[in-house]
């Protein structure tokens, strides 16, 4: 199960970075510099004399770094605190269990060193900014005020935005959440910002992303989707059922695939232009063994013409569907634009077009999709919706096929949460087995694939 792998994943990167703790020692759980340690303690008397100026010199949008959150008063409780609303053990729990914690000693691993050498990196990838980018809190000098260590990978302020215009203030008795977005805080508690916050690592964005240069080089394909892989983290907040599950599931989709059309628009009207990674990697990457299950499947347009990924519609289509069949039938012009033209490769401009007529589209739903509501029935009816994709899965990429059995996973797991006798069920089972079927993504075959999503639907 795809859960399972992922500890394991966990585990294996941890066993790394106690490998790479020679040269990158993740911080220790040591109490902050004097100077962040005040607020606890004083932070009901916000005019307390005594306590300005032992503090650092902080503004909205300045980075002040992991220490001034894990004082065991604030943050770096060994254990859940009842006091607050909040647990205050969430720099134990990020220190321990996250793989966000360690992303930057994975830069000291082999494959790492492998990448850097394919991609000529000029220093090693511990130290270059296009890995940094997303293995690390990797800001402007001017940007920080605080100390940021590299070290510390992907800390508090990479998701919670730069703690200067809140840090001292959050604390304070009556100061709210919106209090803090308004000091620059990201507010995670909002699905899309949530979203893209994740997406600008785990999918790419102007700044930063995992290319085919990247992929080629030896970088691990990057696969997302909002519901599953926030459940994933060890989670170090409290449960807020109207901001994870179903909706965030649901809107996620929709903002992977805006996110996406960004990225494919900006290539299209770049100099890197055509970007692979925009396409399926098996068009180009197959042995020539199977011809015959491609020439029976025919092609599209003109055979051998490489495809556009769908992965990032694979899904949203059908949610889209599920509500506003209009909306759906105008997308699904616009996608075939816009896939037609990246095979082609000929007309970025056109490609460009439609991807942001697309996108236009798809952002205007993305406030009503997070407002979805879903109750068990409406999640089984997906479910069977998914399942029953066959034509679909049969005409598109391994990467639209894990979208799909992540999705029915992610559905399946807001079933359990009502229903723990789930967790244990064939349907499970048969989740589990499409996982199995795109493990290997060189012997991926669709035909099989659709199969195990037949089983998955005769246990619903
Ligand atoms: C756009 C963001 C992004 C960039 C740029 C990026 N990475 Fe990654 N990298 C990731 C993410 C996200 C993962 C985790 C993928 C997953 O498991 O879903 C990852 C995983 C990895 C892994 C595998 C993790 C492991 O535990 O072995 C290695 C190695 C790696 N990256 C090295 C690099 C190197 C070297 C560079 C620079 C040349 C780089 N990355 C640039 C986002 C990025
Ligand atoms: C990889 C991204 C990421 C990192 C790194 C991260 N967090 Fe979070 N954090 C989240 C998400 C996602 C939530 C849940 C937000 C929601 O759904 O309301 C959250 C929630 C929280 C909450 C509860 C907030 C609320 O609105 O109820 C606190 C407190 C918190 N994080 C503190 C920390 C601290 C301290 C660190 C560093 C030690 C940290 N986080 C690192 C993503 C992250
Ligand atoms: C600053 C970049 C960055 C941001 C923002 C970010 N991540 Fe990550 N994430 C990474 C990197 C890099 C890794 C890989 C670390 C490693 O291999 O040790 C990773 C790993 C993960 C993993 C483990 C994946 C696996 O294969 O086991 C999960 C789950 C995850 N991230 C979820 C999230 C979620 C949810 C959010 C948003 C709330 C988020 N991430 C935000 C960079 C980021
Ligand atoms: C339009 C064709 C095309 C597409 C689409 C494409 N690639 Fe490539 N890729 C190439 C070519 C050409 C090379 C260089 C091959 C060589 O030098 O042997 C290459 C090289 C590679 C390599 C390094 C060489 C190797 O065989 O290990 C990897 C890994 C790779 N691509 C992965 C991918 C992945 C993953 C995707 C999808 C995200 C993808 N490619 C999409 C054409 C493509």
């Amino acid at each position: 199960m795809k859960r399972a792998v992922l500890f394991a994943l966990a585990t294996a990167a941890l066993a790394l970075g106690a490998a790479a703790q020679k040269s990158a020692p993740p911080k220790p759980a040591t109490p902050p510099p004097p100077a962040a340690t005040s607020t606890a303690a004083t932070s009901t008397q916000p005019g307390a004399p005594a306590a300005a100026p032992a503090e650092p010199q902080t503004k909205p949008g300045q980075y002040i770094g992991v220490a001034s959150c894990a004082n065991s008063g604030c943050h770096g409780s060994t254990q859940p605190l009842k006091e607050a609303h909040v647990l205050q053990n969430e720099y134990y729990t990020w220190l321990s269990n996250d793989r966000h914690a360690g992303a930057y000693n994975v830069l000291f691993n082999e494959r790492s060193a492998r990448i850097g050498k394919n991609m000529h990196l000029k220093k090693k990838p511990y130290q270059e900014g296009v890995c940094l980018d997303c293995h690390s809190t990797n800001v402007p000098a001017k940007l920080v005020s605080g100390r940021i260590d590299v070290e510390d990978g992907v800390q508090c302020e990479a998701c919670h935005g730069p703690a200067g215009g809140w840090r001292a203030e959050h604390t304070q008795t009556g100061w709210t959440h919106e209090q803090s977005v308004a000091g620059g805080m990201i507010d995670l508690r909002n699905i899309p910002t949530r979203a893209t916050t994740c997406l600008s690592c785990h999918l790419g964005n102007k700044t930063r992303e995992v290319d085919h240069e990247l992929i080629a080089s030896g970088h691990p394909i990057l696969a997302f989707e909002l519901d599953n892989y926030s459940e994933t983290m060890p989670a170090h907040w409290a449960p807020h059922k109207d901001t994870h599950g179903v909706p965030a599931w649901a809107a996620g989709q929709a903002i992977a695939f805006r996110d996406s059309l960004d990225n494919l628009a900006r290539h299209a009207r770049g100099d890197k232009w055509p970007e692979f990674s925009d396409m399926s990697c098996f068009n180009c990457h197959h042995s020539l063994d199977s011809g015959p299950a491609r020439q029976e499947r025919g092609w599209p347009g003109r055979a051998g013409l490489p495809s556009w990924s769908p992965q990032h519609w694979a899904v949203l289509r059908l949610i889209i569907g599920h509500s506003d069949s209009s909306g759906r039938a105008h997308l699904d012009d616009l996608v075939e634009q816009i896939a037609s033209r990246v095979s082609r490769m000929n007309d970025p401009n056109g490609v460009a077009t439609a991807a942001e007529d697309a996108r236009r589209t798809i952002d205007a739903i993305i406030p009503k999709m997070a407002k979805m509501s879903w109750k068990d029935d409406d999640v089984r009816a997906m479910m069977r919706t998914l399942t029953g994709d066959e034509e679909f899965i049969l005409h598109s990429d391994v990467a639209s096929a894990e979208q799909t059995a992540l999705a029915l996973q992610s559905l399946a797991a807001n079933l359990a949460r009502n229903n723990k006798a789930l967790l244990k069920s064939p349907m499970t089972q048969a989740i589990d087995a499409l996982f199995a079927e795109i493990q290997n993504r060189d012997h991926y075959d669709p035909a099989r694939f659709a199969q195990k999503l037949q089983a998955v639907r005769s246990t619903l």
